[in-house]
């Protein structure tokens, strides 16, 4: 957990004078993030001389050429680079086949100078690649992403200290202990059972001892489900979907959602949106995270952090 101050900001009240509703506090992921960052780098340097010249090894693997993905792994590729972690990017053509990908994790997998390895998702491929089959490829000792099913399966146990946690849930649930709200014996309603955010995230919550609720596009009354969470976790990737009428007054807000939704006053034609209506959750929740800047942020930062607890594992068994 991050020990350092809250970074919090208190919503403008404009416009809310003498009104009786509540303004959330934004949580701040971009802020976090940073501190986050900055205590890993401080952490790596030390690695570093301790070890002479030695460097956390990172390596991210693509398939295909997709833009959102490129935006993604360079974002993860900077990170890295300021923290001082030795990070590779590895490209495979789109016409790559399972085999090729098989043989290139696998290779990565015995490269004792790469302590992380991440397959980035979605595969962009013209072949049939069986992404579940690549994933559980990645040897559990270096699978960062925490998406292999060893990984999943601990975290399903409760094996929470001898496991990597997916870093967007990871991230998520720093984002809601660095808000003071009591885990333990709170509802939390998660939307969406994903294998990347919504099932993990269900997963972490309920083993910091929260009674989890997991909705999905089969649950029969959302807003209902959601009017009962004091921790609500949204990944449902359908922008603004959750509207802040259904939440109870005071609930913690965490949005995974990215979505591009028309903006005819921006240049570029379109804005970024989450999966919660910011407008009016904002009104009613007692905190909330913005998109962008929230979630987003923390899930690059979590990478990293668990790019580090490979390292520190791998100098320990050495
Ligand atoms: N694509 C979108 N988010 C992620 C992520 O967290 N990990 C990987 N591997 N691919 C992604």
């Amino acid at each position: 957990m991050l020990s350092s101050g809250p970074h919090f900001m208190r919503l403008a009240a404009s416009g809310c004078l003498g009104s009786s509703r509540s303004i959330a506090t934004i949580i701040s992921g971009k802020e976090m993030s940073k501190l986050l960052r900055e205590r890993l780098k401080k952490e790596v340097q030390k690695m570093t001389s301790e070890f002479s010249g030695f460097k956390p090894g990172l390596l991210v693997l693509q398939v295909g050429d997709r833009d959102d993905s490129n935006l993604y792994i360079s974002t993860k590729l900077k990170a890295a680079a300021q923290i001082g972690i030795d990070a590779k990017h590895v490209r495979l053509p789109n016409t790559a086949t399972q085999h090729e990908v098989l043989q290139s994790i696998m290779s990565v997998n015995e490269n004792r100078s790469i302590h992380g390895l991440i397959v980035q998702l979605p595969l962009d491929s013209v072949n049939a690649i069986d992404t579940e089959l690549i994933i559980n490829a990645v040897s559990p000792e270096k699978d960062v992403d925490g998406l292999t099913c060893i990984n999943a399966g601990k975290l399903s146990r409760g094996e929470l200290n001898d496991c990597f946690l997916p870093c967007t849930p990871r991230g998520c649930m720093e984002l809601i202990r660095h808000t003071g709200v009591t885990v333990a014996g709170s509802s939390a309603v998660v939307i969406g059972r994903s294998k990347i955010v919504g099932a993990p995230m269900h997963d972490l919550l309920l083993w910091n001892h929260a009674t989890v609720t997991t909705c999905h596009s089969k649950t029969r009354d959302l807003p209902e489900q959601v009017s009962r969470a004091d921790i609500l976790v949204v990944g449902a990737g359908k922008a603004e979907m959750i509207r802040g009428e259904w939440l109870k007054e005071g609930a913690v807000v965490i949005d995974c959602g990215i979505n591009h939704i028309p903006d005819p006053t921006k240049e570029s034609g379109k804005r970024v949106v989450g999966d919660v209506h910011y407008a009016s959750a904002s009104q009613r929740a007692g905190f909330i995270t913005p998109v962008p800047g929230g979630v987003g942020p923390m899930t690059v930062a979590m990478l990293m952090e668990n790019t580090v607890q490979s390292t520190r594992r791998f100098l320990k068994h050495d």
